[in-house]
């Protein structure tokens, strides 16, 4: 760790893997439960303008609703099931709100990677949205969360409104402008599928003074190679294999 880079090099994805219903509190207690340090989590807007956690555009995959959750107000959304898709165990988990993510962070002194994950076309809003919100609702916290997307318009977005949160690009294949697209959304790493990653990679985006993030790191043996490489942060399902202190004996 160091202070320009204050996280810690494993993150448990979506909150608590594979271990429990991404994405929910109920993921949160379970990266908790195994002494994680931080946590990566999708935030997306409702149509009210709360900010909620759900990976896909769609409810159909991990809750018992349907449709496009963007579309619908808070109201409605915070009565799906979002556990049960999972197992009869987690029947009645709820949509977490950015704001009790948040508090769940805080009671477990994690650090938090909050992926901006706009519905399709609401880009900006959903970045100027999210990053307001986290700029509040982490003030009192040790560390900045730190601030992720696919999307650079809703990066751009997100440092025009907190430009003192530290700032992700996402990245799922290998792109040549990564240079030019850090450099104008300045952001302090590059968060890559770990696939698209090589050895020359890794050494090409540290000399440029970028952080590495790589995602979904499931075997011990490739999170290994990743840290020799240089690779700053590990995102994994297997939380369970993959624990806060594997870097120190990688
Ligand atoms: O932020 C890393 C990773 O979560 C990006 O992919 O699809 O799991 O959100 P995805
Ligand atoms: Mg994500």
């Amino acid at each position: 760790m160091s202070i320009d880079w204050p996280y810690p090099a494993i993150v448990a994805h979506r909150g608590g893997g594979k271990l429990a219903p991404e994405n929910t509190l109920a993921a949160i207690d379970a990266g908790a439960r195994y002494g994680h340090h931080m946590i990566e989590f999708d935030a997306k807007l409702a149509l009210d303008g709360e900010i909620f956690l759900l990976h896909d555009d769609t409810l159909e995959r991990t809750t018992n609703g349907w449709g496009i959750a963007g579309d619908l107000p808070w109201e409605q959304l915070k009565q799906v099931d979002a556990g049960a898709w999972f197992s009869p165990m987690f029947r009645h988990e709820r949509l977490p709100l950015l704001a009790q993510v948040a508090e769940r962070c805080a009671r477990y002194g994690m650090a938090a990677n909050i992926e901006i994950k706009p519905t399709t076309g609401t880009e900006t809003q959903t970045g100027r949205a999210v990053a307001l919100a986290a700029q509040v609702l982490w003030s009192a916290h040790p560390l900045p969360p730190l601030l992720s997307s696919f999307s650079p318009e809703a990066l751009a977005a997100a440092q025009e409104a907190a430009p003192q949160l530290p700032r992700g690009l996402l990245l799922e294949e290998w792109d040549d402008a990564w240079p030019a697209l850090t450099s104008r959304l300045g952001c302090v790493s590059l968060h890559i599928d770990h696939q698209a990653l090589t050895a020359a990679r890794v050494a090409a985006l540290k000399a440029a003074g970028l952080r590495i993030l790589v995602y979904t790191v499931n075997r011990p043996e490739r999170a290994r190679e990743l840290l020799a490489w240089g690779v700053d942060c590990i995102c994994t399902d297997r939380i369970d294999v993959i624990g806060p202190d594997f870097a120190a004996g990688a």
